[in-house]
């Protein structure tokens, strides 16, 4: 079994603030041309008939609209934003985030299971602790695409619930995919490592980043040609920090 607690090395932090100055730049150059490209793609669009060319120009929209997420994966890095806090009730978050990759799964015939149980309403950036079950899950699909069972499971419980700010959510989002061999579980933490062709390689650390921000931590085990669990921990009690 290959095991990991996923965290970023301290030489990082500062790749880190250096991608975040040029990211900033970067999406400022390139947001307003890409919108000016897309717009006039799309008007061409409308006044050719049915046709190939039709098809391309929705694969040059296609691709704008990736290039524009991979900008924005990149600012978010760049520039953390205050998370937004509210009272978030997980349960209520992991089955509308569950419910929006449905039709997705059912398309590629993969099984997504819930197993939930009773979980104290906790302060924490939702939004953000959605985009990280979106990201693991995510990962999760791409890793049971070749897999004879195709199955991503999402648990989640309460550690030590009576012990007041001792508390801990633990959500886990497990496969049956390919696994993580031993040498790219060294590699998770990096930015950049992806082993697939469209991959950015920004998934893990953006999620990293988020669940840090709420005070928690993320780790990782895998065995090769079985499956991967990521479990993230998130303290019941936590102040927010941004950053
Ligand atoms: N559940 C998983 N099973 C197997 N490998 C995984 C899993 N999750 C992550 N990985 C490995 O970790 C790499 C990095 O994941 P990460 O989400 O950061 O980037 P990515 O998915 O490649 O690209 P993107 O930035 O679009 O998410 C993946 O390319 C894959 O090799
Ligand atoms: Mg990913």
């Amino acid at each position: 079994m290959n095991t990991k607690l996923y965290d970023h090395k301290p030489a990082q932090q500062e790749k880190l603030a250096a991608i975040g100055l040029q990211a900033a730049g970067m999406a400022h150059e390139l947001k307003n041309p890409l919108t000016c490209i897309r717009g006039f793609t799309q008007l061409l669009n409308e006044r050719l008939g049915e046709g190939h060319e039709r098809t391309y120009l929705r694969y040059i929209v296609d691709e704008i609209d990736r290039m524009n997420s991979i900008i924005g994966d990149f600012l978010r890095l760049a520039r953390p934003s205050a998370p937004d806090v509210n009272r978030v009730n997980l349960n209520n978050l992991i089955s509308n985030t569950l419910a929006l990759l449905k039709s997705e799964c059912e398309v590629a015939e993969i099984t997504l299971d819930k197993r939930l149980t009773s979980l104290p309403e906790i302060r924490c950036d939702g939004d953000g602790i959605k985009q990280v079950l979106l990201n693991l899950i995510h990962n999760a699909m791409d890793a049971v695409a070749c897999s004879e069972t195709k199955m991503v499971r999402v648990e989640a419980e309460v550690l030590n619930a009576d012990e007041g700010d001792n508390g801990v959510i633990l959500i886990r989002v497990s496969d049956t995919g390919e696994g993580i061999s031993e040498e790219n579980l060294g590699q998770l933490g990096e930015l950049f490592f992806s082993t697939k062709p469209h991959g950015t390689g920004l998934g893990l650390a953006i999620s990293y980043d988020i669940v840090k921000q709420n005070g928690g931590q993320i780790d990782v085990h895998s065995r090769v040609g079985e499956g991967t669990t990521f479990t993230l921990h998130i303290p019941v009690h936590h102040t927010v920090e941004v950053g």
